[in-house]
């Protein structure tokens, strides 16, 4: 999840400024509105700030946010002078000098103004600097005249907020389905039968094929790690609620079964807590189903279909070029699980993607590249499909 610092400077453009920040909470971003008291005159500052998600006791020095972009829209002639020059009198300003990273700016004002030698020359020094600009547009101004200084369509702005931070349109259209966690199955009222899977794996994968546009179920099973934004997540705590769930999201163009589904679950579980007494408890664990096994069984054409085997060492690799078959997924995601350093709960990963043709390694790196890595292949195959 990306940070996004929104300056937001006195001109009645600022109420375009609501619907950027709409936008760029539901592609899933954190928004940290920066409101100029000139801008407050025309939208209040509690507006921004219920649209970000945020309370204002979150920012204290919501300026001084380390964040992976600052977006200024709308940017005033003023706004823009200060920029220029380093002047820091202004939450905006301030979030100028101390932000270090890409600056989008949208200017809105008088088309005179816009067309000022020191407007343009002031452009040019945030520029030269690396600042984008996107607009202004040609238009009717709020005051009547025509000419170029309205600012951007907010979807336009956003479009070119996703570009700088690394966002795609690859997936754009496509529904992408990713399971993960571990399922806890029941023992009686308060204990389970579960794993050690955090979900980080299949956290990265939901994000990453979001960061490529694509509308993104999350399937969670008790994750230990926060929930990506601009992901629909969907609770299934049990492998029959990942069951119904996965069959429910079963029309997905990419399903990711990232999750660690339990193979067995206690049978006949009581609805009560189970007393303490001298006897020893035995439990008999029932098979739970498949559920990827019954998604490949189920597909229709075009589906892409990957699978995860967590398993030890090269008898485990060897194993899950058996799972391809039996599951009929298109891909297994082989984890050896025997190394401590990666897999299960641990920052990193290193996997073999295992298909029909052959293995592909991908080396050792933090999840969101393993997860980069498995989408890219993820994309290939979708294309492959549909040509
Ligand atoms: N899986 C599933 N439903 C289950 C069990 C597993 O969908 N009830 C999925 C997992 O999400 C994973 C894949 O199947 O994508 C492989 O899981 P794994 O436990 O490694 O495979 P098993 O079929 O259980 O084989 P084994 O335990 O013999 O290695």
């Amino acid at each position: 999840m990306a940070r996004v610092l929104v300056g937001i400077t006195g001109g009645i453009a600022a109420y375009k400024a609501c619907e950027l920040v709409r936008l760029l909470v539901k592609g899933g971003h954190e928004v940290v509105p920066l409101v100029t008291p000139g801008a407050d005159r025309f939208v209040r500052a509690d507006t921004f700030l219920a649209l970000a998600r945020r309370s204002p006791a979150d920012d204290l020095y919501a300026h001084l946010t380390q964040a992976d972009l600052l977006v200024v829209a709308p940017l005033t002639a003023n706004t823009l002078a200060k920029l220029a020059h380093g002047l820091a009198d202004n939450l905006v300003a301030e979030a100028a000098l101390a932000h270090r990273g890409p600056v989008l700016l949208a200017p809105a004002m008088n088309p005179r103004m816009w067309a000022h030698a020191a407007t343009k020359a002031n452009l040019e020094t945030v520029r030269s600097r690396g600042a984008e600009i996107v607009g202004p547009d040609e238009g009717e101004t709020a005051e009547g005249e025509w000419g170029l200084g309205r600012m951007a369509e907010p979807d336009e702005i956003y479009r070119r907020c996703r570009k700088l931070l690394g966002e795609s349109d690859s997936l754009a259209g496509r529904h992408v389905l990713v399971s993960a966690g571990g399922t806890r199955e029941p023992l009686d009222a308060v204990r389970f039968v579960g794993n050690r899977s955090s979900g980080r794996m299949g956290v990265a994968l939901a994000e990453e094929a979001r960061k490529r546009g694509a509308d993104v179920t999350l399937l969670a099973a008790n994750l230990g790690v926060p929930v990506p934004g601009g992901v629909e997540v969907v609770e299934t705590p049990t492998a029959q609620a990942m069951l119904e769930q996965a069959l429910a999201h079963g029309d997905a163009d990419v399903v990711l079964m990232a999750a660690a589904v339990a193979d067995y679950r206690p049978a006949g579980v009581s609805d009560e807590k189970r007393p303490k007494d001298e006897e020893a408890w035995n439990v008999t664990l029932e098979p739970t189903i498949d559920v990827l096994r019954t998604l490949g069984e189920r597909r229709t054409n075009g589906q892409v279909l990957i699978g995860f085997a967590a398993d030890h060492g090269e008898r485990g690799l060897a194993r899950a070029r058996e799972k391809l078959e039996r599951k009929r997924v298109d891909l297994v995601v082989y984890n050896d699980v025997s190394r401590e350093d990666i897999g299960f709960d641990a920052e990193e990963n290193e996997v073999v993607l295992v298909e029909t043709d052959g293995d592909r390694r991908v080396g050792k790196a933090p999840k969101h590249r393993i997860a980069a890595a498995i989408v890219d292949r993820a994309e290939e195959l979708l294309r492959e499909r549909t040509r």
